[in-house]
């Protein structure tokens, strides 16, 4: 059985989100990883008298993404703040992808704006940034949750945390868009940078 360990990961000091929030937010990390763990292990204790659990596996089955995927969100999104901003590099391969594959947008600045939009989106859940092999080319999509609308076979290049537990330690919740921005100005774009390569690799 897989057994998922916990990441830890070296945030420094931010502007405009608090230690608290940081701290706070990463034992929630920490729980999704927890449970990813305990999913599994239940499942494999209710599969033993499967006919009669049916309905508590059934849920633990359907539960499972959420946590697996609230602990993966949560890696990239606090790697991406480790190490300090870096902007993204104005030669690099992520910036070309950028441009070109969100050029009926406005290239990169167009792009920005409208995956700050789609971070505004009502509710909770995260704004990515994917890449997809298939067609080669980056797309950008709602993620409610978790786990709800993670697009089949894209990887994730950025995700940004929309739940409210991302932001309420600083920001109301009408100044969504103040957490978004101070989202970018601490992003270090060269771990960005990092998972586009490996994925283009
Ligand atoms: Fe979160």
């Amino acid at each position: 059985m897989e057994k998922y360990t916990e990441q830890t990961f070296n945030i420094p000091e931010l502007k405009g989100i608090s230690r608290k929030a940081v701290e706070e937010h990463l034992k929630l990390y920490a729980g999704y990883v927890k449970n990813a763990n305990l999913v599994n292990e239940k499942i494999v204790e209710y599969m033993k008298n499967g006919d009669k659990d049916a309905y508590a596996l059934g849920e633990l089955q359907r539960r499972f993404s959420f946590e697996f995927n609230g602990m993966r969100n949560h890696e990239y999104y606090f790697m991406s703040l480790e190490g300090g901003p870096q902007p993204i590099s104005a030669d690099g391969a992520l910036k070309a992808a950028i441009e070109k594959d969100f050029a009926h947008l406005g290239g990169f600045n167009g792009w920005l704006n409208t995956f700050k939009a789609i971070g505004t989106t009502r509710g909770i859940g995260w704004a990515m940034l994917y890449y997809d092999q298939h067609l080669k080319r980056l797309t950008h999509a709602w993620v409610d949750e978790q786990h709800l609308g993670q697009l089949n076979g894209l990887q994730l290049v950025l995700g940004l945390d929309m739940w409210e537990h991302a932001y309420l330690f600083d920001f109301v919740p009408s100044e969504k868009k103040k957490y978004i921005d101070a989202f970018f100005d601490n992003l270090n774009w060269s771990v960005v940078e990092k998972n586009f390569a490996w994925i283009t690799r």
